[in-house]
Parts: C-alpha cells; structure tokens; sequence
C-alpha cells in the first residue's frame, strides 16, 4: 500500500505520479531504510506533446500506472525520458512503452544501451542526447544534461527550462516515503537521510558528484526533483549540504569499527576513543556485529580518521573486520588517516594484513597496535598514547577547518 494515492502539480504542468514505498526496508540487499523509499515520476505536459520522466519500481506498476492515468492518458505519451536505466526508475518502462506505441525512448547513447539490456527496449524506440541538446513539447522545453556515475555511467538530468525545475534522479535523493512530497513539510530527517543517501550511493564517486553539483547550480533551479525522496522547492539547502559533503572540511571526528571475540579488541578501542574524546575528537565506535551501515556511511562523509579493530582470527583479520574494510572501500570516503587496534593468542597477522589493506585504500597508517592475549594495563596506556598520536595528526590536517 503505497500513499499519497494522488499526484501533486509542481509547477503548471509538471505533475509528480511517483510511488510512496512505505514497507521497503533494504535497499540493495545492503541499505538499511528506516523510513522505506519512494520512486518518483513526473509528468510534463506542453500544449502540443506530452513527457514522462523517469518512471518506477515494476512491483508497482498497476498503481503507478493508475496514478499516471487520473493525469493523462498514457497512450497519447510522446517521449519517456530516462534518466537513469536502475530497475528502481526503469523497472517500468517496458508496460510505458508498450501503451505508448508513439513515444520515444530519450536517454543518453549509454542510456540508450542500456536500456536495451535492462529492460529490452529496442534502439529504434530510442533517440540518444548530449549535453544541451533540448526536445520542445509546446510552450515547454526540455534540455538534457549528462550526469555520468551519479549513479551509474548513464545518468542525466533533465530540466524544464520555462519553470527551471531540475529532475535528477539519484542525484539529491533520499530514502524516504511521506505523505508529503515536498522537504519543507517532511521535516527534519530529510537532510541526514539525505546525507546517508548520499554516502551510499555518491561518494563513492565524489569527483562525478562534484562535477554534478556544478551542472545543478550552473541551470540555477527553482526546483531539484529527484527521483527518491522529497521535492525540494527551495533548493538552497540541499545545495549547501551537497557542498558540504562533496567540498567542505572534514570534521575533527574519527569512525571506530571493530569486532572482537572475548573483549580484548573492545577494550583497545574503548581506551583509543577516550584518549581522542579527550582531546576534544569526536569518536564514534561501531561493533561490526550489529553494524547499521547506513550510520557508518554517514559518519564517513566528514570523518577525518578511521580505527580498525579487529582480533587475529585463523593468522589474520577476522573476517567481520575484512568486510567491513571492504565496505569502506567501496565507500570511498574522503579520510586520509587510518590506525588499527587488536589482539591475538599465539601468531597474529591481523595487525599486518590491516596495515596492507588501509595503505592500500591510499590511507596514511599512523599508528598499530597488536598484542598478545587480554589487554594489560600498559597495553591501555599504548592503547591511549595511539589515541593521542591520532588526535595531533587529525588537529594538524589540512583538510580540518580549525575548530570545525
Ligand atoms: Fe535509484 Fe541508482 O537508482
């Protein structure tokens, strides 16, 4: 059961027919989504032709499908533009099309391949365009903006000149399902769920999302329309915080994710985050057991530092530790400096084998600490002096604004 059941006009003539996810609670099979998803869609109508942007997750289609239709009538549909080929926004393009004998597929040339492969839409239903290439649907125009990796190597925006309301897709995305469409009445936890969003999906291309951010700001929406989550009308704010998270400066914050076997390794990272508590470092400590990914991919949009702790297990990293650095990795935040913490009974191996992996993922390894059995009180103390070493060099980074 999805809600609003009803489309809501954005601007005369641009109407949302997206759906409300409400139920969804993995996105991915990775993403936690605490407050579901949502899949938008937009109709624009010109005097003369009529447009579909981006469309929905096929488990929805008949809804979607009756939402469109309280609009318009999808067989007099001139062009469906993608903007993006994921089976969250094109999932239902092939049923579109297929009610729509007269529209016209409009992606980017990637676009257009890979809606061919995802979802079967044969080259000659589709036309390929480029940056400023525009289509004129009658008193209304659309231009086409390429977006590569924002986030796959398709994507694009689209903007409606006339009312300067920019669709995105990915880009700007939250996942959230309201019953309110736009971010001024969802409240609050649009940001940080923007935010999360964001880690997830765009940081792991930061350089594309920096060179997006440009292509938004430079049409000077009144509008950002993105294809998950609320409509921003006043685009200031998301804007800002794309700034912030793309270009602004790390935070004097260090992410501490670690699992242990009978505490020794916890007790290293409690006594580490303390040392970088005192020394006014924020610390934030995650069990990789019981990991909320999303919260770890927020934490690492600003973090300045990363932490590992992990127990030797069978001569090296204890494989909940080996995947949580390969979900940093795939992240790719933009902290530089790493320190490992653990503990092992006879050989080690994990304190090295960290070491490899952070320089490999290009971090500066400043500190390792790996000891033999349960943690001793000169092993705290060791444990606390890495602490300090982090601090001084997350307080001496040149990507931190003093006092940040
Ligand atoms: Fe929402 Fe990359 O699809």
């Amino acid at each position: 059961m999805a809600i609003p059941p009803k489309a809501v006009e954005l601007a005369s003539g641009i109407t949302w027919v997206g759906i409300e996810d409400f139920q969804r609670r993995v996105f991915d099979a990775l993403i936690p989504l605490p407050y579901g998803t949502s899949y938008n869609s937009y109709l624009v109508k010109g005097n003369e032709k009529l447009a579909l942007i981006d469309t929905g997750y096929s488990p929805f289609e008949q809804e979607y499908r009756a939402k469109i239709a309280g609009v318009a009538n999808m067989e007099t549909l001139d062009y469906l533009v993608m903007n993006h080929a994921e089976p969250d926004h094109g999932g239902c393009m092939p049923g579109v099309l297929a009610s729509a004998p007269n529209a016209r597929l409009i992606a980017t040339k990637k676009g257009v391949e890979m809606a061919g492969l995802f979802h079967g839409v044969p080259e000659d239903r589709c036309l390929a365009v480029k940056t400023g290439d525009t289509i004129d649907l009658g008193g209304k125009t659309l231009q086409f903006i390429e977006a590569p990796w924002l986030h796959w190597p398709e994507t694009m925006f689209t903007f409606a000149v006339e009312d300067r309301v920019l669709f995105t897709c990915d880009f700007f995305g939250a996942h959230v399902a309201s019953d309110r469409l736009f971010a001024d009445e969802v409240g609050p936890i649009v940001l940080p769920e923007a935010k999360t969003y964001f880690a997830e999906i765009m940081m792991p291309y930061t350089k594309m999302a920096a060179a997006g951010l440009d292509k938004a700001r430079a049409v000077n929406p009144a509008v950002i329309a993105p294809s998950h989550g609320p409509v921003h009308r006043d685009p200031a704010e998301i804007l800002r915080a794309y700034e912030d998270w793309i270009r602004g400066p790390l935070k004097k914050k260090a992410v501490l994710p670690y699992v242990t076997m009978f505490d020794s390794t916890r007790k290293l990272i409690d006594a580490v985050a303390d040392s970088l508590s005192s020394e006014d470092i924020e610390a934030v400590p995650y069990d990789l057991l019981v990991l909320n990914v999303s919260q770890i991919s927020r934490d690492l949009v600003d973090a300045s530092a990363i932490v590992l702790g992990s127990p030797t297990l069978l001569g090296g990293l204890h494989p909940v530790a080996a995947s949580g650095l390969t979900l940093v990795k795939a992240l790719r935040p933009r902290l530089k400096l790493a320190a490992f913490v653990g503990s092992y009974g006879w050989g080690g191996g994990a304190g090295s084998q960290a070491k490899g992996a952070l320089e490999a993922l290009r971090f500066e390894v400043v500190d390792i600490l790996d000891i033999t059995g349960p943690p001793h009180e000169k092993d705290i103390e060791r444990a606390a002096q890495l602490g300090q070493t982090l601090a001084r060099r997350i307080k001496g980074n040149p990507q931190l604004v003093s006092g940040e």
